[in-house]
């Protein structure tokens, strides 16, 4: 049919981005027809409401959504619960279902990529990693013709607009401050700042490059929160920064990966990546080093990820999947990788 019809569960920050976006950018085919969230009445009178089309029925009851004839769910609320218990029923009702739930396809990914199988609809996830930054299609439609070997680069915005602003005298807190009221934290900021968001976005792409299934639990993860002006003051000495960094590095049967602050030098692009800028660096065996870069947190950069997906769902032209098999987790010393 020639209308996708697509549900929103969630209205914060994301949410109203994408209303806001297929408002904008009236592209055809795509067709925002209802809106889930705790509190309409208060959802409803905040400015980004006027976005929303008058035809659009706002609900605070998700089976309204579930049940109704949309053609695809948009997931925006985060977490494993009640989230994947609504997933699976959009699924197994013939919805297709896009989703920023990084935690989610981290840890449950590949059985409800089964499930969006064996129903014949899709399941996309593109503004799990990286907001605005098209990492996971990047990877899926322009890498799975190569043998990625190794991940490495900054993948939480919040960490990297703390740690770049403290790097030019400003405080901790007052900078994660500043990040939650800006929307780019997580409800909880302790997961970007102890590391948990970025480890599950490494163990996504992981799966995706290197076809590696790993236990985000297994990631040795180091919180951010342990630095300070004195750091760096001592890493300037060194002429490097302090940046938030993720790795992963493929040996055998064995994955090394690790989430932690570390010491980047001033030479590095990755060093000169400020406020919610992300960078991703995929090796390649044959490809070489290939470089994802822009700004992974924000209402309106996830938005276009969130988009972006629908537009593939509508016109079914959803990326690659290649098979994935278990890896063993090491959190033995590893080089960070950095661009030179
Ligand atoms: N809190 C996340 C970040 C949002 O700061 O990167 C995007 O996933």
């Amino acid at each position: 049919k020639a209308t996708t019809r697509i549900a929103l569960i969630g209205f914060g920050t994301v949410g109203s981005s994408v209303a806001k976006l297929l408002a904008e950018l009236k592209l055809p085919g795509l067709e925002l027809t209802h809106i889930f969230n705790r509190d309409v009445a208060r959802k409803r009178a905040l400015p980004t409401a006027k976005f929303v089309p008058k035809s659009v029925v706002w609900t605070d009851d998700v089976n309204v959504l579930l049940a109704s004839d949309a053609d695809v769910i948009v997931e925006l609320v985060g977490g494993l619960t009640p989230a994947e218990s609504w997933i699976k029923k959009a699924l197994a009702a013939g919805k297709s279902v896009v989703t920023a739930n990084k935690q989610l396809i981290a840890y449950r990914g590949p059985g409800l990529m089964k499930l969006a199988a064996a129903n014949g609809v899709y399941l996309l996830h593109g503004a799990a990693v990286a907001g605005g930054v098209p990492v996971i299609p990047g990877i899926l439609q322009g890498l799975g013709g190569d043998q990625v070997t190794r991940l490495s680069g900054i993948v939480n915005g919040t960490c990297n607009y703390i740690l770049s602003r403290m790097e030019t005298g400003a405080d901790y807190l007052t900078v994660l401050a500043d990040a939650q009221q800006l929307g780019y934290a997580e409800a909880d900021p302790s997961a970007d700042v102890d590391g948990y968001d970025a480890r599950a976005k490494l163990c996504i792409l992981a799966r995706i490059a290197m076809h590696a299934e790993l236990n985000p639990d297994d990631v040795p993860t180091q919180s951010i929160s342990v630095i300070d002006a004195v750091d760096f003051a001592y890493a300037k000495e060194l002429n490097c920064t302090i940046r938030q960094i993720s790795s992963a590095q493929a040996d055998g049967t064995t994955v090394h990966a690790r989430v932690a602050p570390m010491l980047v030098p001033l030479s590095s692009p990755i060093a000169w990546s400020h406020g919610t800028q992300n960078m991703v660096v995929s090796s390649g065996r044959f490809g070489g080093d290939v470089v994802f870069s822009g700004h992974g947190a924000g209402g309106e950069p996830t938005a276009v990820a969130v988009v972006s997906d629908l537009l593939a769902v509508s016109q079914k032209c959803a990326t690659v999947q290649l098979p994935i098999r278990k890896r063993t987790v090491t959190g033995d010393f590893l080089a960070p990788h950095y661009l030179r």
